[in-house]
């Protein structure tokens, strides 16, 4: 088999690419090695950017996230019982949508499939060959069969444990990694959030949030140990924590059915360069951001925009400025949401410093909740900057 653009891995950033080049033309087979089913039910954070939403908008995927999505406008931090709202929209114009992130899988699986995209599921021994060459491969089974896929360029979008980064070599590549002590408990629940925007709670018992899905579901998570197992937190042990972390006079989260729960550990990671050769890296594969900014999805979407703003200009004018440029760019944006992510995970988090890193993070809320300068520029990164004009 032969294409233009072979991508690796259907998720967000591999899914985003493939959509952005059908639409200019440009062909493309995208493999993954889980089945349809398994890669739709993936749960993961769930807010949007600004300007992932205005790009999901512009490839015609929007339909349902116009429908089902939920726009907010601000965040709430608490700790101690006070609340404080950070106005988004009010501090920097614009806003976010919670929409989860298998929702945005599904509907760039139905729009790709329905415009005639190659999407194989089910893919194993896939591994990428001779990438710092001019006929880059990909050689995979499918079924029983070997398969071989020639293309000019392949885009390596195959997450954290994919393959794909480990084929830029060691002398090459510089990764940088910090790995947090500890994770993050969350649930899906048949409940009403009884809140209107998202609340970011500090404890002393540490860190909780209460997120959503839709008038009839809500998404917690809390703040637990690395070591710690699923079936240490039955679910009144999981609602008690909830209640006592969150809590504030006169109001109590919502209870109901816990229909979906996981332990996510909390990493940082960014590896560099984003390209070797014909080779180039995208979303996960790339970067890890712990999910207390929720950034993953949106610097995957990030990613890919460049990367196909730079194989447009290939394709169309022969000209590899884009191409060449890709990795800086995109790291920027990275960089931005690492420390971002970093600064929102280490302000709420339970931290081994003891009582002076408790009164550090108390200064900081409060901090925030006295000077516009500090709250805008929460906001601003957490909204997300504008695009890179130049893009
Ligand atoms: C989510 O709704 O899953 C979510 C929202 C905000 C975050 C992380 C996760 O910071």
């Amino acid at each position: 088999m032969k294409t233009q653009v072979g991508i690796v891995g259907a998720g967000p950033a591999g899914l985003t690419l493939a959509v952005l080049l059908q639409g200019a033309g440009i062909d493309c087979v995208v493999l993954e090695n889980r089945s349809r089913e398994y890669v739709e039910k993936r749960v993961r954070a769930g807010l949007l950017e600004h300007n992932t939403v205005e790009l999901l908008h512009a490839i015609g995927v929007a339909d349902r996230l116009n429908r089902e999505g939920l726009e907010h406008h601000g965040i709430y931090l608490r700790r101690q019982g006070q609340t404080l709202h950070v106005p988004m929209t009010e501090l920097t114009g614009r806003r976010i949508t919670i929409y989860g992130q298998q929702e945005v899988v599904k509907d760039l699986i139905a729009a790709f499939l329905e415009r005639g995209g190659r999407l194989r599921f089910e893919v194993s021994d896939v591994r990428v060959e001779a990438v710092n060459s001019s006929n880059p491969r990909i050689s995979y089974t499918e079924g029983r069969q070997a398969q071989e896929l020639e293309c000019d360029v392949i885009a390596g979008c195959d997450g954290f444990h994919g393959v794909c980064r480990a084929a830029i070599p060691d002398e090459i590549r510089t990764e940088y990694e910090f790995v947090y002590p500890f994770s993050w408990l969350g649930i899906l629940a048949e409940a009403e959030p009884a809140t209107d925007e998202l609340i970011y709670s500090w404890h002393e018992h540490g860190f909780s949030l209460y997120s959503m899905r839709s008038s009839q579901v809500s998404r917690l998570y809390i703040q637990v140990g690395n070591d710690e197992r699923l079936e240490e937190w039955p679910d009144e042990r999981i609602w008690e924590e909830l209640q006592l972390r969150h809590a504030s006079e006169g109001w109590r989260v919502n209870e109901g059915p816990i229909f979906e729960r996981g332990v996510t550990p909390m990493r940082s990671f960014v590896a560099e360069p984003l390209r070797y050769g014909r080779l180039f890296l995208a979303g996960d594969a790339a970067h890890i951001v712990p999910p207390t900014g929720a950034k993953g999805l949106n610097l995957a979407v990030n990613d890919v925009r460049l990367l196909a703003a730079g194989l447009v200009q290939w394709y169309g004018t022969g000209s590899s400025e884009r191409l060449d440029d890709y990795s800086d760019t995109a790291l920027r944006r990275v960089w931005r949401a690492q420390d971002f992510s970093n600064y929102m995970t280490q302000l709420l988090h339970k931290l081994d410093g003891g009582e002076f890193q408790q009164q550090l993070q108390l200064s900081r809320l409060e901090y925030l909740s006295r000077s516009r300068a500090a709250a805008c520029s929460l906001a601003e990164n957490y909204v997300g900057l504008p695009a890179q004009p130049d893009f």
